[in-house]
């Protein structure tokens, strides 16, 4: 079964409204909920905010039976190019903010894990496809950056683009990335830019976040459309 996945009530609401058949399954600190969306089969869920959030509702979501995982949602866009309304699709993802460097590791790199997560190459495909639809915006594929911190300063920008390469800076997709992998279940995050991540972020966010979910919530519907 499909799930898809959200941090926010604005990523998720308005694929809520179109699910049919909807089943609410009560999970400790979060709900999935089972149904139909334009005719395919899925677990729908909000995880709330930051990796730990994000961990804990995939594992739910792997537990109920989910064997591809789609998360969506709003970034800040890291690679110079973005602009707010832009699209993002992962190649991979790194945890920007996992830091063993006293021990020798290379920043993000998690002792005894992965330095990166591939996102899944049909996934993506799909999603590149999807969001190429939408008129106006540039898709780009690149690198996610997850860490639980909401990035809005120009150094921190700097360091996520020459430390990792990053295209977008967001609090999620890379926990989500990094359970799915060790289930062998394929993923992939797609993400709006809602802000440059800069110190003009905290106003961008609040203005053009609900706007640009949009975006996102119409790459998982061109999504549905071709899986
Ligand atoms: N989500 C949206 N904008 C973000 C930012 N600037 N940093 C982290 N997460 C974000």
């Amino acid at each position: 079964m499909l799930a898809i996945m959200g941090a926010m009530d604005e990523e998720i609401e308005l694929l809520l409204e179109g699910l049919q058949g909807r089943e609410d399954l009560t999970r400790p600190g979060v709900t999935l909920y089972r149904g139909t969306l334009d005719g395919v089969p899925v677990l729908l869920t909000q995880s709330g905010i930051g990796k730990v959030n994000a961990a804990m509702t995939a594992t739910y979501l792997l537990q109920e039976g989910a064997t591809r995982v789609i998360f969506t949602g709003v970034a800040g866009g890291v690679h110079p190019d973005l602009r707010v309304g832009d699209i993002v699709v992962s190649s991979d993802l790194v945890q920007h903010d996992v830091d063993v460097t006293a021990l020798n590791y290379a920043p993000g790199t998690i002792p005894g894990e992965a330095s990166s997560w591939a996102a899944d190459e049909a996934l993506r495909t799909v999603a590149l496809e999807a969001a190429g639809e939408i008129e106006g915006v540039q898709v780009l594929e690149g690198r996610v950056a997850s860490g639980d911190q909401f990035i809005a300063s120009k150094e921190g920008v700097r360091r996520l683009r020459e430390t990792f390469g990053a295209a977008c800076a967001e609090m999620e997709g890379a926990a989500v990335a990094q359970v799915c992998a060790k289930a062998g279940v394929p993923f992939v995050v797609i993400r709006s830019v809602s802000d440059t991540a800069d110190h003009d972020a905290q106003v961008d966010y609040r203005t053009f976040m609900p706007r640009v979910a949009r975006h996102a919530k119409q790459v998982v519907r061109g999504m549905l459309a071709r899986l």
